[in-house]
């Protein structure tokens, strides 16, 4: 296999795209392309701040990479979860990801939820809900919430995140599977901001996982191999062992579900009708626009937690 730009031994073969590279090419082909998303999808532009959401893995690093070697303006923000029983995931995707700032001269925000919240995630996990196995879900929302409040804060315009195309696909098999109509509306490359909430953007969501897997490597960039210990058996791991089975056999599937249904949804196939449009309200304690009556979930979460 040769590289289609300069005829060398070629690195890594897309299928997909019917196009190999070599190593020099490639790391050009990866950037070159995550500037064509931001552009197409009008996530940002050079001149807006940029918070980069960075667990420690090979998609939001080599994501915080990427817009460097483009010249935006990015910062990153690292939230400490406290997950360090058996391995130690959550110090060591920290110790990574400050090396990583360290190295480039990048200006790096931590968060420890311990320090935020009171409880690590698997604490504030037990406290709510009583029982090991639901801490993803627990995670989730308090990654969330403290995403949207540094975002406000410090006043970023855009919080970006390292969601590549098999996490999309994936998220959008499941909510395929239950036609769950409001997820669907807003799932996509761009989440406008409003009112409290900065604008959130996936410049990676049309990268497959293993282009992002041969970028990192290939850029030598060191990330935590590790999945997070809650990860095992959940459900979107399933979906993306099928989907890989899927793109075995049709090079390409995988990204044309994803483009056919945001094609689909510009032609409104997935527009919310009035009548069930949630009204957002601030939430009393934290201020974050929330639907539910009173507390948002994030505050009736951590003081529920904190009252068990
Ligand atoms: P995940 O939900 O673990 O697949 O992560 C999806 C994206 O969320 C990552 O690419 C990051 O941009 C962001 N993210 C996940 N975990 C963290 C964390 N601990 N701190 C900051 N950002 C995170
Ligand atoms: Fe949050 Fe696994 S990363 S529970
Ligand atoms: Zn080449
Ligand atoms: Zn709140």
């Amino acid at each position: 296999m040769k590289c289609r730009t300069c005829g060398q031994k070629a690195a890594v073969n897309m299928r997909q795209h019917k196009l190999a590279l070599c190593k020099e090419h490639y790391l050009e082909w990866v950037p070159a392309q995550v500037e064509r998303f931001i552009k197409k999808y009008r996530m940002f532009s050079r001149e807006e701040k940029i918070l980069v959401a960075v667990s420690g893995g090979k998609d939001s690093l080599s994501l915080w990479d990427i817009l460097h070697r483009l010249g935006y303006v990015a910062d990153g923000l690292y939230i400490c979860l406290g997950i360090d029983e058996g391995i130690a995931y959550s110090s060591e995707s920290q110790r990574l990801t400050e090396e990583f700032a360290a190295e480039r001269g990048l200006k790096l925000q931590i968060v420890n939820i311990q320090q935020q919240t009171g409880m690590t995630i698997p604490e504030l996990s037990t406290a709510t809900m009583r029982g090991r196995g639901k801490s993803c879900s627990v995670c989730g929302l308090v990654k969330r919430h403290e995403m949207n409040r540094i975002a406000r804060d410090f006043g970023y315009a855009v919080l970006a995140t390292g969601h590549n195309l098999d996490d999309e696909a994936a998220v959008l098999f499941g909510n395929t599977l239950t036609w769950s109509g409001e997820y669907l509306l807003r799932q996509g490359p761009v989440l406008p901001a409003t009112p409290g909430l900065a604008r959130k953007v996936k410049p990676l969501c049309r990268l497959y996982e293993r282009e992002m897997l041969a970028y990192a490597l290939l850029r030598g960039i060191e990330y935590i191999y590790d999945e997070c210990p809650f990860a095992v058996g959940a459900t979107s791991i399933y979906y993306k062992e099928l989907l890989n089975e899927l793109e075995n056999n049709r090079p390409g599937a995988k990204l044309s579900f994803y483009l056919s249904f945001l094609e689909a949804r510009k032609k409104g196939l997935f527009a919310e009708p009035e009548a069930i449009q949630q009204e957002l309200h601030p939430c009393p304690n934290c201020g974050q626009p929330t639907s539910a009556p009173g507390l948002c979930a994030f505050c009736k979460m951590t003081s529920k937690a904190n009252t068990v």
